[in-house]
C-alpha cells in the first residue's frame, strides 16, 4: 500500500475511493454472513434437541456463549473497520510520504498539509479532504527534493531550474508548488508582435542562460541537441525556417499536403516533442493553434517558443496529457517518441496520443527511426491495433550521423470506435 501513487487528481482519488467502499463493503458481508450462519447453527442444534429440560439447563449458558461469539465478532468488524480506515488513508496518498523523516523541508510539510473541504464529504464522490499532487517517485528522491523546497517563503526562490528539471526527468512529476517568487528576465522591447514573433530571431536577452553551457542563441546553433533539433534556433540560415514547407526526402511530408487530408476539420493540435516550435509556428501560419510539448534539454526551449508566441508545454512525455479526451484534430510525433525501454513504454504513450485525439483527428508520425527490427515490429502492431486508417505510409532511409538508418512517416486517421 506504501507505493500508492500520490499523485491523485480528482478522478484517480474518486476511483481509489470507490475501491475502498466496495473492498470495505465485501468484509463487512462477510462477516454478516458469518454472524447469520453462527446464529443459524445455534438455532438448528436447538431445535434439533428434543429434550426440553435440558434445552433450558442449557439455554443460559448458550445464550452467553452467543453473546460471547456476537461480541468477538463486533471486536473483529471494528478492528477490520479501523484498518480499512488506515488504508483508505494510504490510498489517498498523505500516508505515503513519510513528514516525519529528519531533513524533510518545512515547505514541502506545509504543502502536502491535507485540508478539510469547507462544507465537510463531498456527497457525490465521498471524499472528505483535499490533497495536494506531487508524483509519487518525489519519495523517491527526497533528498533533491527537499533541495528543492528549501527556500525562504515569499523571498525569491534560488536559480535551481536545473534541480526542478533533474526531478522531473526522475519521475518527481509533478513537482509541488512553491511560495517564492522565480527569477525574472525583463523582456520589455524585446518581443517581436504575432504574428512577425514566428520567424524573427529571438534576442539573446529574452533568456536568462544561468546553468546552461551557451550563453547565446549563436552558440547553440553549432550543437546538436537531439535529433530533431539541429540548428532548430537558427531561423535565418539552415534549414529550419523550410521545415514543413519543403522535403528533404519522401519521408518530409509538407503541412499543405496534410492539411488537405484533414478536409479543412483541422483548428487545434499538439505537437508531442516540439522543439522549437517550429512546426507549431507553421501551423500558427496556417491559423491551426498548436500546443508545443518540451522541456529545457541543455537549452531554453520554453523560453524560445514563448518568445515566437506559441505555447510551451512543459512536460515530461511520461507525464499523462493534461487535456480531456478526443479534443485534438492533430497530433505531430517524431523520434521523441521512442522512449526507450520495455514496448510496455510506448504503449502507455501510444494509448495517451490516442486518448487525446479526436476521431476522425490525424495522427501525423514524422520521421520516426526504426531503431531496430523490434521496435519497427512493435510500433507497426501497435498502429494496426488501433486501426487507424493510413492515409500515408513511408518507410524511407535518412542519413544520420554518416550512417543510413530506417525512417518511418505516416499520416494516420483515428477511426469512430463504438
Ligand atoms: C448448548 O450447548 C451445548 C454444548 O455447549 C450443547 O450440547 C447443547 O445441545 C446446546 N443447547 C441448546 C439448547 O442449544
Ligand atoms: C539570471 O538569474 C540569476 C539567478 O536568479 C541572477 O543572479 C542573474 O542576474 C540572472 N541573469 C540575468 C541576465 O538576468
Ligand atoms: C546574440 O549574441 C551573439 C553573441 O554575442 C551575437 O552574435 C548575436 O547577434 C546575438 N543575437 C541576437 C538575436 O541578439
Ligand atoms: C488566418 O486568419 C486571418 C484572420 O481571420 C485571415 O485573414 C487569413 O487569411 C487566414 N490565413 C489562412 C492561411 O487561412
Amino acid at each position: 500500500m506504501g507505493s500508492v501513487s500520490l499523485k491523485i487528481g480528482d478522478g484517480t482519488a474518486r476511483f481509489k475511493r470507490a475501491t475502498f467502499c466496495s473492498s470495505a463493503a465485501n468484509i463487512l458481508m462477510i462477516f454478516s454472513v458469518i454472524t447469520t450462519n453462527l446464529f443459524a447453527l445455534y438455532a438448528f442444534t436447538a431445535s434439533s434437541n428434543h429434550n426440553q429440560t435440558q434445552l433450558l439447563h442449557h439455554n443460559n449458558k448458550n445464550f452467553s456463549l452467543i453473546s460471547e461469539q456476537v461480541s468477538l465478532i463486533l471486536r473483529e468488524i471494528d478492528s477490520s473497520q479501523k484498518k480499512l480506515a488506515q488504508m483508505e488513508k494510504e490510498l489517498l496518498g498523505y500516508e505515503s510520504f513519510d513528514l516525519s523523516r529528519p531533513n524533510i523541508a518545512n515547505e514541502l510539510k506545509v504543502y502536502l498539509q491535507h485540508h478539510q473541504l469547507p462544507l465537510g464529504k463531498d456527497s457525490k464522490t465521498g471524499i472528505t479532504e483535499m490533497v495536494s499532487s506531487v508524483g509519487h517517485f518525489c519519495e523517491k528522491n527526497s533528498d533533491l527534493l527537499s533541495q528543492y523546497m528549501n527556500y525562504k517563503a515569499y523571498g525569491p526562490c534560488y536559480d535551481d531550474w536545473s534541480v526542478a528539471q533533474k526531478l522531473i526527468l526522475k519521475g518527481c512529476e509533478p513537482l509541488p508548488r512553491r511560495r517564492c517568487f522565480t527569477k525574472t528576465v525583463s523582456k520589455v522591447g524585446l518581443l517581436h508582435p504575432f504574428p512577425n514573433s514566428l520567424w524573427k530571431p529571438i534576442a539573446n536577452k529574452t533568456v536568462n542562460w544561468s546553468g546552461l553551457s551557451c550563453k547565446n542563441f549563436p552558440c547553440l546553433n553549432g550543437k546538436k541537441l537531439g535529433k530533431d533539433c539541429i540548428g532548430c534556433f537558427d531561423l535565418v540560415n539552415g534549414f529550419e525556417n523550410q521545415r514543413f514547407i519543403k522535403g528533404r526526402s519522401k519521408n518530409d511530408f509538407l503541412i499543405d499536403d496534410v492539411l488537405v487530408l484533414g478536409s479543412g476539420g483541422i483548428r487545434i493540435g499538439f505537437d508531442v516533442g516540439g522543439g522549437s516550435g517550429t512546426f507549431a509556428a507553421r501551423m500558427a501560419d496556417r491559423n491551426v493553434t498548436v500546443i508545443s510539448a518540451t522541456l529545457n534539454i541543455d537549452a531554453p526551449f520554453s523560453e524560445f517558443i514563448a518568445a515566437r508566441g506559441l505555447f510551451p508545454l512543459y512536460l515530461s512525455l511520461d507525464h499523462r496529457f493534461p487535456f480531456y479526451d478526443n479534443v485534438f484534430d492533430l497530433v505531430h510525433a517524431s523520434s521523441t517518441l521512442d522512449v526507450g525501454g520495455k514496448p510496455e513504454k510506448l504503449e502507455f504513450l501510444m494509448f495517451d496520443i490516442d486518448r487525446v485525439l479526436r476521431p476522425g483527428g490525424l495522427f501525423w508520425l514524422d520521421n520516426f527511426y526504426y531503431a531496430n527490427e523490434e521496435k519497427k515490429k512493435a510500433l507497426t502492431q501497435l498502429i494496426e491495433w488501433f486501426g487507424y486508417k493510413k492515409l500515408k505510409w513511408v518507410v524511407g532511409e535518412k542519413a544520420d550521423n554518416g550512417k543510413s538508418v530506417v525512417v518511418l512517416s505516416a499520416v494516420l486517421q483515428k477511426p469512430v470506435r463504438v
